[in-house]
């Protein structure tokens, strides 16, 4: 296994991520916990130093053990870790005077070949990623340069005798195209097959569970959407019958959503699930509301109170678990520490384990959303959940503009459904990150038979996005709309003109609320 010496880089998970990817298995520990003791036990087989905000030159500054360097197995340092090992070697850093450098830049290569670098400078030259205001003056003895920026005159060096590299950008960024490269030769040269596996995480976050939970119950609040559902079904196999789930219905589910989680769940996994079935709680208090922003207030602060009411009445429960992923973690911590705006509250159980004084379990957050689902893959939930687009939390409200009423919700369901049969039968969902139907607050005339209508209009919506940040419309063919526009007034009384949203997001979002 890789040892990561984590100095406090908000990047340092993207290095786990890209040996992850390589079926390396690696475990991050902050660098205060590596002592020799610690060391000697954990017997890594390579060595990464990870970047962080501290300055080498500061006194006090964080350093990994003398013993590191001593264990005869190759070591990578990136950025502030290039420079711990420059100056634990015997070589010097010098404070940024104008040699600071953030963002892209380019490195070429200097002197001989370097094992690491194969396949690498296809061009004579590479793109990469800097972040750092301390630069090395001086390399340790033994090392050598083997690449070089405009403002990194030791970009790579290396002593590949002793396989120790040090490097002064992070090939862990997607702004280093090819940092991957990077990473699969370290880890060739340090003897690694990629022969670990998901399977192997499964096993590992197994015993992580049964380790911090021991005897004590744990309760889920379950969604019905892939990241909660695999948490669920991981801590179930870890601890059964200690975990209880809470599934909290708010009546704003798609058409037959509630009864498919109930169902597979219950029966398929025997996994101990509350279905509370909260929908008239729900839809009396959004009566008559039609202000985006309250309806998600409401619907956040209710569902907060039903999933505690519930929780309540499960004795001795002293976890709460949550299907937080990486990313939610890394967006949780400040970057910039300005203030942005609140574009739309988000609906989470967040607050929650504080005022109920339940610690956490969160097994998945190290994964990223595709890590999810190779994971929900490994446990064996079916490829078409674990496939699903994602579906918000405060459901079916924020998709029908105005005042929501039974009725509206009811055409709403039944469209939608017909929008993703198209949307499957054409062989097409794979390629959408999100579709779904919203109805619109109008009436609009038409005509049907002999007969005047007058029925509720109603928007197509379908994206394509990486992380549904930006989102862009999906080009569907005419024919394919056309063909939808029939079945859906044919088929659902209550509609009689369908539209097309072309929006991209930015500036539209994919939700209409
Ligand atoms: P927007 O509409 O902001 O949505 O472009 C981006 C993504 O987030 C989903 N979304 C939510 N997910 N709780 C969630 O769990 C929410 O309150 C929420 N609001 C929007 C949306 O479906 C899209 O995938």
């Amino acid at each position: 296994r890789l040892l990561i010496i984590d100095f406090g880089s908000q990047v340092t998970q993207l290095i786990a991520r890209r040996l992850r990817e390589l079926n390396v298995y690696c475990e991050i520990h902050p660098f205060q916990n590596v002592t020799d003791a610690f060391l000697a036990e954990f017997a890594p087989k390579a060595v990464i130093l990870s970047g962080g905000p501290a300055s080498v030159i500061d006194k006090g500054s964080p350093r990994p053990p003398e013993q590191v360097f001593e264990l005869g197995v190759p070591i990578l340092g990136i950025c502030y870790g290039q420079q711990v090992m420059m100056e634990m070697l015997g070589g010097k850093v010098e404070r940024g005077d104008g040699t600071a450098e953030f963002g892209r830049a380019y490195v070429t290569p200097a002197g001989e070949s370097l094992d690491l670098l194969n396949g690498w400078f296809l061009e004579n030259r590479e793109q990469v990623w800097m972040s750092h205001g301390d630069h090395v003056s001086k390399i340790a003895p033994g090392f050598r340069v083997f690449g070089t920026s405009p403002n990194a005159p030791f970009a790579i060096t290396a002593d590949p005798d002793r396989q120790f590299y040090a490097v002064q950008f992070h090939p862990e960024v997607h702004h280093t195209p090819n940092g991957l490269t990077f990473y699969e030769n370290f880890v060739k040269a340090a003897g690694f097959t990629g022969d670990w596996t998901m399977g192997a995480y499964r096993e590992e976050a197994i015993r992580l569970i049964r380790e911090q939970v021991g005897g004590k119950k744990v309760i889920c609040a379950l969604s019905g959407g892939v990241d909660s559902s695999v948490a669920a079904v991981l801590i179930h196999e870890a601890i059964g019958e200690q975990l209880t789930c809470v599934f909290v219905d708010h009546g704003l589910l798609r058409l037959g959503e509630a009864e498919q989680v109930v169902s597979m769940f219950r029966e398929h996994y025997n996994l101990p699930l509350i279905h509370a079935d909260e929908s008239e709680l729900f839809l009396s208090a959004l009566d008559g509301v039609s202000d985006p922003e309250t309806k998600r207030k409401i619907i956040g602060g209710l569902f907060i109170d039903v999933f505690q009411k519930y929780a309540n009445e499960i004795e001795g429960a002293e976890f709460l678990a949550q299907g937080t992923l990486y990313p939610d973690v890394i967006e949780s911590v400040s970057f910039s520490g300005g203030p942005s705006v609140t574009i739309k509250s988000h609906h989470n159980v967040g607050g929650l384990p504080e005022k109920m004084g339940l610690k956490l379990v969160e097994p998945l957050r190290e994964l990223f959303k595709d890590e999810v689902r190779a994971l929900g893959h490994e446990l064996g939930l079916p490829p078409s959940f674990i496939g699903r687009h994602p579906f918000p939390g405060p459901g079916l409200a924020i998709r029908c503009p105005g005042e929501i009423t039974r009725e509206k919700l009811e055409i709403l369901r039944k469209a939608d459904a017909v929008f993703i049969d198209q949307i499957r039968k054409h062989g097409l969902y794979d390629d959408i990150w999100q579709a779904f139907v919203a109805i619109l607050p109008v009436r609009t005339v038409g005509v049907m038979g002999d007969g005047r209508t007058y029925d509720f209009a109603c928007a197509l919506r379908a994206v394509t996005s990486v992380d549904g940040m930006t989102a862009d419309y999906y080009p569907f063919t005419h024919e394919f709309l056309g063909e939808t526009a029939t079945r859906i007034i044919n088929e659902v009384k209550g509609i009689n003109r369908v539209t097309y949203d072309i929006t991209s997001k930015p500036p539209g979002t994919i939700e209409w609320e």
